[in-house]
């Protein structure tokens, strides 16, 4: 190889290198906006699909409280494939980041518990993020 072809050759490679990482970069886009219900009384069909739903369970001996965050209301659950899942849920107390999960897109689906001492704790206020459609939140008051 001449070095006229080794630099052609250098330029396809370059090339190469960066249409992969155009292309990685497109698969690991994450619609990050914050979503808001048209209607917060009355969700339609897809905001049911991706606001949470905060659950409080039993408390242990140690006074915690078991704290259920699942993605999708009214028999409704959030589709989990490789390219549309719930990659993330957070649950705040009063504010606070009190816990977070990643998820892995068809072995997780959008749900998660976090076990919580609300002694004190007004409001508990969970997030998910859908890679497609954004970051959901909701709100218990307690
Ligand atoms: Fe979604």
């Amino acid at each position: 190889m001449n070095r006229r072809e080794a630099l052609r050759v250098a330029g396809l490679a370059a090339v190469v290198a960066a249409v992969g990482a155009e292309a990685k970069m497109e698969e690991q886009y994450m619609n990050r906006l914050e979503m808001k219900p048209k209607n917060p009384k009355k969700l339609d069909k897809g905001e049911l699909k991706h606001t949470p739903l905060i659950t409080l369970k039993e408390k242990d001996s140690k006074g915690y409280t078991l704290v259920e965050i699942l993605i999708g209301q009214g028999g409704i659950v959030h589709p989990s494939t490789q390219d549309h899942w719930i990659d993330f849920i957070e649950l705040y107390a009063d504010g606070k980041l009190v816990g977070k999960s990643t998820l892995e897109p068809e072995i997780s689906r959008g749900a998660a518990s976090f076990g919580l001492k609300l002694d004190n704790v007004k409001t508990l206020t969970a997030k998910s993020g859908c890679n497609l459609h954004g970051i959901w939140t909701a709100t218990h008051t307690l």
